[in-house]
């Protein structure tokens, strides 16, 4: 999972000791080499997932690392790209990766933006906000984008209670939880406190109009379901009634 060239056991240590902000800004030179990098095929599919939901504008890639995402919407948007994280070191390896790309350096939970984009994505991140968050979260991305506008947002499925996925995620919150409990500054990263209905429920709360499609190229558990889902989250435009 961890190539030579990605971080040392007692560096990924280092980082789960930190804040969030200051873990990210020592991994982010060896990001790119870890397995928390969100990996091309999930990219790839979700590109395919959008290609019909286009032409788009403007994108921002909420919680952009290395910019990941900045690089699905190059290959969806027509004009400007942005990326927005809060940390300075990420943003730094996203601006090598993507010289042309806008970088803000921003608390995901206190988006700087009003109708401002056309397409918003983000991947990869959704562990590091509480499920209380969420409402911040959304209601920024919510606010970012213009009428019309599409927040699409790649989140794993919860693996059966049968596999050994389940059980690991679990084992990991709750290892979580207790360094939470006891270290200061907490390291907020939780595998399974954003389930998907409970996702869907917070961005209908948020404004949006909310749809889900399985990204079937990524695999299916043992059961059948499957294993990645793209949620489309879309920002309504006012209809005549309420311009009143
Ligand atoms: C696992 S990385 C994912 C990076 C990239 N999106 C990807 O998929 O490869 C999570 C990113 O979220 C950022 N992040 C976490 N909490 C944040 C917050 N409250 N505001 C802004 N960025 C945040 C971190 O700094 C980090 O760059």
């Amino acid at each position: 999972m961890f190539s030579p060239r990605g971080p040392s056991l007692r560096e990924l240590v280092g980082q789960a000791l930190s804040s969030v902000e200051r873990g990210y800004d020592d991994l982010a030179p060896k990001f790119d080499h870890t397995p928390f990098r969100t990996p091309d095929g999930i990219l790839d599919a979700t590109v395919e997932a959008l290609s019909g939901q286009g032409p788009f504008g403007t994108g921002l890639d909420v919680c952009c690392g290395t910019g990941a995402g900045l690089s699905v919407l190059r290959r969806l948007c027509r004009h400007q790209v942005t990326g927005v994280d809060f940390s300075a070191g990420m943003l730094e390896q996203a601006r090598r990766a993507d010289p042309g790309a806008v970088l803000v350096r921003a608390d995901a939970r206190a988006l700087p933006f009003t109708d401002a984009f056309d397409l918003a994505v983000s991947f990869g991140a959704l562990g590091h906000f509480l499920p209380a968050e969420r409402p911040a979260l959304f209601e920024g991305i919510h606010r970012a984008l213009r009428p019309g506008g599409l927040f699409a947002l790649a989140i794993g499925a919860s693996p059966p209670p049968t596999s050994v996925a389940h059980w690991a995620g679990l084992g990991f919150d709750l290892a979580m939880l207790v360094r939470n409990t006891v270290v200061r500054p907490p390291f907020v990263m939780y595998y399974r406190t954003n389930p998907l209905r409970a996702v869907r429920q917070d961005l209908k709360a948020a404004g949006f109009t909310v749809d889900t499609v399985p990204l079937t190229a990524l695999g299916r558990h043992r059961d059948g379901s499957p294993r990645f889902w793209l949620v489309l989250a879309r920002k309504p435009v006012p209809g005549p009634s309420s311009r009143e």
